[in-house]
């Protein structure tokens, strides 16, 4: 069912404060402790962990390249993230002391299946983080974290991705809480910063209107660059893979940091370049991204810039600029990546395509 939406994409853009809201629902107790139930694996176990592996396919891995920033920084456990195709086939180094977590919103993913079953077999512990109860890869994992978007019908992911970054930040602060890493309110912190997520969202969805507009004007463009730096950067894959995945187009996501190493040689006059910018802070994350988009700008580029609300600092540089409510930085894809599906929807519904079943890709790819 629909519910008076177009596509089904489309209404699980929109249902993104709720799915996100239900994700969070029951996690904190009332006496300031995160309670993650489904974890079976005990205490002991996990301060015994050494290293973190995050396994994953497309938008589940770059979820994961989210979640590596935010489990390192705070647990200080060493995390790697690697995409579940080529996991298996590297002779990976893991053992009891490796904890895996593999994300998947269908949990039927041939490739992430398989990767877990070689880390079990290794010995390692496998907590699954997906939106599919009692599917394959949580049977098959020691644990599980279940994100709760309800059923995903459109094959690009949405709802299902938000929810996997909030579960993996509710990961992590359980990681740092059992090892003793962060206290109360620390925690405390967090998570009400979470909570306050869903109405912020929803203040995006609120200004689709704009975003469709500007889908509209740059529908017939050939090539379409996303840059982002620490978590933007894989909000920025997400971004074109979006744009992919449904409008057919060519997209690249690039680490900001990168451009001068090789993409920028690509920037032609005209082409739409959508630059995720970090939140004004102490380090200089943002001025360099900042730069960034004066350097594509000078080359012609039509800059559409994402920045935070009061950040005035872009607007020299932007054609446009899309504003973002304020967060800490390792929150801000969150928020950044829905006006990118917003984006990707109305341009591949306006070219005519049907953005729920998109030509060659399957909702859930269950051959390796
Ligand atoms: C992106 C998309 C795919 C899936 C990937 C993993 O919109 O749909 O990239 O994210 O195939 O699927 P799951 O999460 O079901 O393992």
């Amino acid at each position: 069912e629909k519910s008076g939406y177009d596509w089904f994409m489309r209404k699980e853009i929109f249902e993104q404060p709720r799915a996100v809201a239900d994700t969070l629902l029951g996690r904190y107790s009332d006496n300031g402790e995160l309670v993650l139930d489904e974890i079976r694996i005990g205490p002991e176990e996990l301060r015994r962990v050494d290293k973190i592996i995050i396994i994953g396919c497309g938008t589940a891995y770059y979820a994961g390249m989210v979640a590596k920033y935010v489990i390192e920084h705070w647990t200080r456990i060493g995390c790697e993230v690697e995409l579940a195709s080529e996991f298996r086939y590297r002779d990976p180094i893991v053992d009891a002391n490796t904890l895996c977590v593999a994300i998947s919103q269908s949990g039927e993913t041939a490739d992430t299946l398989q990767a877990i079953r070689h880390a079990r077999e290794q010995g390692s512990k496998v907590i699954a983080i997906c939106n599919t109860n009692g599917s394959t890869i949580p049977r098959e994992s020691d644990a599980v974290i279940y994100t709760h978007a309800g059923p995903e019908i459109g094959v690009a992911s949405t709802k299902g991705f938000l929810t996997q970054l909030i579960a993996c930040y509710l990961l992590g602060l359980f990681l740092a809480q059992v090892r003793g890493v962060k206290f109360g309110d620390e925690i405390g912190a967090v998570m009400d910063e979470l909570a306050g997520m869903p109405p912020r969202i929803q203040r995006l969805l609120d200004g689709a209107d704009e975003v469709y507009g500007l889908a509209h004007e740059l529908i017939d463009q050939g090539d379409y660059v996303f840059l982002g730096r620490h978590v933007g950067y894989p909000a920025a894959m997400e971004g074109a893979l979006k744009l992919k995945e449904i409008a057919y187009l060519h997209a690249e996501g690039f680490a900001a940091g990168e451009l001068k190493h090789g993409p920028i040689a690509i920037i032609n006059p005209g082409m739409p370049v959508f630059v995720i910018v970090p939140p004004a802070g102490r380090d200089q994350l943002h001025d360099k991204v900042v730069s960034n988009i004066q350097e594509v700008r000078a080359r012609g580029a039509r800059t559409i810039v994402l920045a935070e609300e009061d950040d005035g600092e872009v607007d020299a540089y932007a054609e446009r600029v899309i504003r973002l409510p304020r967060v800490s930085t390792l929150l801000q894809p969150v928020l950044a990546v829905v006006p990118l599906q917003l984006f990707a929807c109305e341009l591949a519904t306006a070219l005519g395509n049907d953005v729920d079943q998109p030509r060659n890709l399957a909702k859930s790819v269950t051959v390796e």
